[in-house]
């Protein structure tokens, strides 16, 4: 599994998801070179930065960073992706077709107002691992809420590894 903005507050519980749900190889790929021991530290068995993909071709992309194109060069022919990222651009569509690629998208407040019960299902398997220790959240900073627009600035400037906190 090959996933995209992966020392992000998301990413980086994605990648220990994933080793949780038993992908042997997770790929950990992030914007700057600085990030890689953090993704690494919390299980991922490799990582990259963008724009390079791993040549050998993932059998799913998750997507966080909205690089689109650029994720998708790193499915292996007939991969999956799937898109989160709150930005985005354009896919190269031809590539679906030509190496036989699925995409999805996924949003979780959608999944809770559509599908509440699954949603209800889903979250009480996620805290399972959190109980236990297995999934750990990882706090990159803590700022008072007076202090929000510096929290802010430090997500802007993708400084974050792991979740930016507000203390009420
Ligand atoms: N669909 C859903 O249900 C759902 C739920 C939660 C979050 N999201 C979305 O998932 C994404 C990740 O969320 P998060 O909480 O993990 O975010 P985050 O902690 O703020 O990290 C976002 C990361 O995206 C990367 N990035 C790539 N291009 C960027 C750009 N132009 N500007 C800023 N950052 C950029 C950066 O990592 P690098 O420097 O390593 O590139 C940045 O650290 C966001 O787009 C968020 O809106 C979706």
């Amino acid at each position: 599994m090959l996933i995209t903005g992966a020392a992000s507050g998301v990413g980086h519980l994605l990648v220990q998801l994933a080793r949780l749900a038993g992908f042997s190889t997770v790929i950990g790929a992030v914007g700057s070179a600085d990030k890689t021991d953090f993704v690494r530290s919390v299980g991922a068995t490799s990582a990259v930065t963008y724009p390079a993909m791993p040549s050998s071709g993932a059998d799913v992309v998750l997507d966080g960073a909205g690089l689109l194109g650029d994720a998708l060069a790193g499915l292996r022919p007939g991969g999956r992706m799937v898109f989160f990222a709150s930005g985005g651009g354009t896919l190269p569509a031809y590539d679906l077709p030509a190496r036989g690629l699925t995409v999805t998208g996924f949003s979780m407040g959608r999944f809770a107002r559509t599908s509440p019960s699954a949603y209800a299902d889903q979250s009480a398997r996620l805290w399972e691992p959190a109980r236990s220790g297995e999934l750990r959240a990882m706090v990159d900073s803590t700022y008072p809420l007076a202090s929000a627009a510096d929290a802010h600035r430090r997500i802007e400037n993708r400084l974050n590894r792991g979740k930016v906190v507000l203390l009420p």
